[in-house]
Order: C-alpha cells, then sequence, then structure tokens
C-alpha cells in the first residue's frame, strides 16, 4: 500500500491524461489472465479499470462487465475508449469503501490494483463477492529488491527494453510518462512475493500464484461451486424470470410500497413534468408497471397522443390495462416483454423509466435501447431511489438493501444518471427526499 486515496486520485488522473502507450507491462498478461476464463460468463467487475483495456477484453466473455475506479479522468478515457460496447459500463468508486455485494459475480479482475489496497482484506473481501464456481484473476507488482532479483531484474529489463524498441522504435517511454510513473511510483509500496503466497494460502486455498517475467505476479483462484458466502442471498438486480415472477406476486399490493418507500408526494407529476411532452406526442414507459404514471401522462399528452408500455409482468400489466380500461383510454399500447427486445414501431419524443431503472439486470443496454428510439430532440427521463451520501446512506444501506431483496428488487447502486450523462451533455438531475430519490432527464442532441 502507498499514498493517500486523493493523492493516488491525482496520480492516476494525470496519468489517465497520457497518450496511449502500445507497451504496456500489465496489457502483455492480460490475454493468459483471460484464457483462464469460462467462454461465457454473466457478469464481471474490474477493480481500478483504468482505462479499461481488461474491461473491454472481459466484454468479449461477459454478458455485463462493471469496471471501478477512483480515478474520474481514468473512467472518462475508459468510457470514450469503450463507445459502442453496450455491455460495458464504468464507475467512479474508491474501492476500499465500496459494498461489495455477496456471491455475485462470476468474476472479478484486479489488475495493478492491489497494491493499493490492504491485501488481505480485499482477498475476503473479493472472495466473498464471488458467485460460486466464479474467478478471480489477480494481477499486480511484487517487491523485487535484493541480491537474489538481481538476474531476474537485468533478464526483465533485457526483455522490456527489446520489446519496446519492437513494438515503439523506442527504449524508454516518452519523459512525460517517465515523470508521472515515477512520481507515482515514489509512493508504491509492493508486497514480498512470499507475503502474497502466505496471503493466499490462507484467503483462497487452491490458488495458482504464478511469478511472470516482467516484475508481475498473477493468481489464479477458482470460487468452489459448492461455497457460500454464509452472510449472502443472491445479489441485486435478478434476472428477468425472478423479477417476473416476483412482480406477479406483488402486483395487487404495488401500490402500498410506494408508502413503505416513502416515495415522496407529487414525485411522479414532477417526473412526467421533465418531459416536457406536449399533446399529440408519443412516449414509451419502459417497466410501465401497473400504470401509476398513465393520469399524468394522459393529461400532458390528450387523446390524440399515444403512451407505449412494456413490462416483464403480466400481473403488473393486467392492472395496468385494467386502469385503462376504467378511465377509457383507448391510446395506450402495452406489451409484456423484456424492455431489452422490445420496439416502438414509431420514433419516440420522450421515455420514461420510473422505479424500473433499479430493478433491471441489462439496465444499461435497456437505456440505450430506449434512447435510439428517440427522435433527435427527445427527452429520456428516470426516476429512481438511492441512498442519501455519506453516514446517513451507509446506515440506511443496512436497512434499504434487504428489504428490496424481500420485495420490488430495485437497486440502489444503479448509477442511472451517469449511465445517462454517457449518452448526452444536456442532463438535468434532480434530487429530492434529503437525497433518497433521483430524478434525471437527458435530452437527445438535434444534430
Ligand atoms: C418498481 S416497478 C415500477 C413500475 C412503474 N414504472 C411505477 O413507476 O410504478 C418496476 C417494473 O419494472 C419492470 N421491469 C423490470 N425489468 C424489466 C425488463 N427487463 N423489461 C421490462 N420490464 C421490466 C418490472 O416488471 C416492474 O413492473
Amino acid at each position: 500500500m502507498g499514498g493517500t486515496a486523493s493523492q493516488l486520485q491525482r496520480d492516476f488522473d494525470r496519468i489517465a491524461l497520457l497518450p496511449e502507450d502500445p507497451w504496456d507491462h500489465n496489457a502483455r498478461y492480460h490475454g493468459f489472465l483471460v484464457r483462464t476464463l469460462p467462454p461465457r460468463l454473466e457478469t464481471a467487475l474490474d477493480l481500478g479499470c483504468g482505462t479499461g483495456e481488461f474491461s473491454r477484453l472481459l466484454a468479449r466473455r461477459a454478458a455485463h462487465v462493471l469496471g471501478v475506479d477512483l480515478s474520474p479522468n481514468m473512467v472518462r478515457v475508459a468510457r470514450e475508449r469503450s463507445v459502442g460496447l453496450l455491455n460495458v459500463e464504468f464507475h467512479v468508486a474508491d474501492v476500499a469503501d465500496w459494498a461489495f455485494p455477496p456471491d455475485s459475480f462470476d468474476c472479478i479482475a484486479a489488475i495493478a490494483t492491489l497494491h493499493h489496497l490492504p491485501m488481505e482484506a480485499m482477498l475476503t473481501r473479493m472472495r466473498s463477492a464471488l458467485r460460486p464456481g466464479g474467478t478471480l484473476l489477480i494481477l499486480d507488482l511484487f517487491d523485487s529488491s535484493g541480491v537474489v532479483q538481481v538476474l531476474p531484474n537485468a533478464l526483465a529489463l533485457a526483455v522490456d527494453r527489446l520489446i519496446r524498441l519492437l513494438r515503439t522504435g523506442r527504449l524508454r517511454p516518452p519523459s512525460e510518462a517517465l515523470q508521472a510513473w515515477a512520481e507515482h511510483g515514489r509512493r508504491d509500496k509492493y508486497p514480498r512475493l512470499a507475503q502474497v503466497r502466505a496471503a493466499c494460502r490462507e484467503h483462497l486455498p487452491g490458488a495458482r500464484v504464478r511469478r511472470h517475467v516482467l516484475w508481475r505476479y498473477s493468481v489464479v483462484w477458482r470460487k468452489s461451486v459448492t461455497s457460500r458466502d454464509p452472510r449472502s442471498v443472491q445479489p441485486l438486480p435478478r434476472p428477468p424470470e425472478f423479477l417476473r415472477r416476483r412482480y406477479n406476486s406483488l402486483a395487487r399490493w404495488y401500490v402500498l410500497f410506494e408508502w413503505i418507500l416513502w416515495l415522496p408526494w407529487g414525485i411522479r407529476e414532477r417526473t412526467v413534468r421533465l418531459l416536457e411532452l406536449r399533446r399529440g406526442q408519443r412516449v414509451l414507459e419502459v417497466g410501465c408497471g401497473t400504470g401509476r404514471n398513465l393520469r399524468y401522462l394522459q393529461a400532458a399528452l390528450g387523446p390524440e397522443g399515444h403512451i407505449y408500455g412494456v413490462d416483464l409482468s403480466e400481473g403488473m400489466l393486467d392492472r395496468c390495462r385494467a386502469l385503462c380500461d376504467r378511465n377509457g383510454w383507448t391510446n395506450v399500447t402495452l406489451a409484456r416483454a423484456d424492455a431489452l427486445d422490445y420496439t416502438v414501431p414509431v420514433p419516440l419524443d420522450a421515455a420514461l423509466f420510473s422505479l424500473s431503472y433499479g430493478t433491471m439486470l441489462h439496465r444499461v443496454r435497456i437505456l440505450h435501447r430506449a434512447w435510439s428510439q428517440l427522435r433527435p430532440g427527445g427527452r429520456l427521463v428516470i426516476l429512481e431511489g438511492k441512498l442519501p451520501p455519506g453516514f446517513r446512506g451507509r446506515l440506511l444501506r443496512a436497512l434499504v438493501v434487504p428489504l428490496m431483496k424481500a420485495t420490488v428488487l430495485g437497486d440502489p447502486d444503479h448509477g442511472a444518471c451517469e449511465d445517462l450523462a454517457a449518452l448526452t451533455k444536456e442532463v438535468r438531475v434532480e434530487e429530492s427526499f434529503f437525497g433518497g430519490y433521483v430524478i434525471c432527464r437527458g435530452t437527445k442532441p438535434l444534430a
């Protein structure tokens, strides 16, 4: 470990802006690590994802990849370099404070990240966050000082210089990069290889620890399929079929959850107002449920407008249909489908996710799909619950997450506003109920 979190962030914010280097010691071992994985994964987590190179490799095998990094500049560059990849998302977060959901990922990777963190505590947390059968991949530097390391170091240097010369035509990186890394390196501390092996014996029994030529070691560990963290229940969000069944059984009680989860009075009306609908326009509600927003949408669009609603749960949609019949609303088209596969037959003026985004397993892909159906100038609004910042949020998490798991399955770490901000610069965010709810709106650029 070395350096404070803010110092590290400053170092990596600076390093993120360096030109891409075609010769990177960590990337040299990416292929080796990926080949240890099964051909298909559901979810993968890349801790300390940097500019996202390894996350993008994981995305070739995993349905969904989450990259997390302390440095906003790294995350910005990672997003820029991943445009068009719909199954990767990046978030700014300090992994040291991150609440790892138990039994949640088929792969967790930490590339050149672990030495910035308390090793033993992190091994335990990563082990717990892996699903049974999941794979932990670590690549990191070790302390290679001392006389016995003279020969291996000389070999590493020779290999490094030769490959750099072949790839870039020069023996050393540009001076700007050398300087940035040297300043960062002064604060870095690496464990001895013997320490790594001892920690793995203790926390990751059966792990394969290998020493590599370029001053690095790797750890590959597979969590036993029968092991399960005792604290764990299934993570959020849940797969669509599970969600469908849960909402089918919740449908008749659904309205009660507005009280239980303190949905602020008037927030639906305010959310719909942000869509800036005009009479006659067309709107899609993604995960429309029992239709709790329909009367506000109707008031804005009039009978000449049209509302499309898609939802996984037939139980929720039956109630929505009954509501339309009672009110004589004939301008509503409802579809039972996964929003991931649903297309509206006309270009949309607006799209709404109301309390549904955090329940969706493939939410970033669903968001992109809804966005792609908007006409230029169209608006997309997301209303979601979230945890307030700071101590109150950490306290509430212990209450909210089990409540969500037992009921509506919303993930308070949905990152809706960040996901929307990755699509457009024109984003407006409003918080409500002391940071317990958020409404974000993105407008699709005209050109
Ligand atoms: C908390 S309810 C919100 C319902 C409604 N929008 C509201 O504001 O009251 C979440 C809804 O999202 C739906 N949903 C979740 N994932 C979905 C998906 N992939 N495709 C379609 N609907 C989905 C659920 O079936 C559920 O009805």
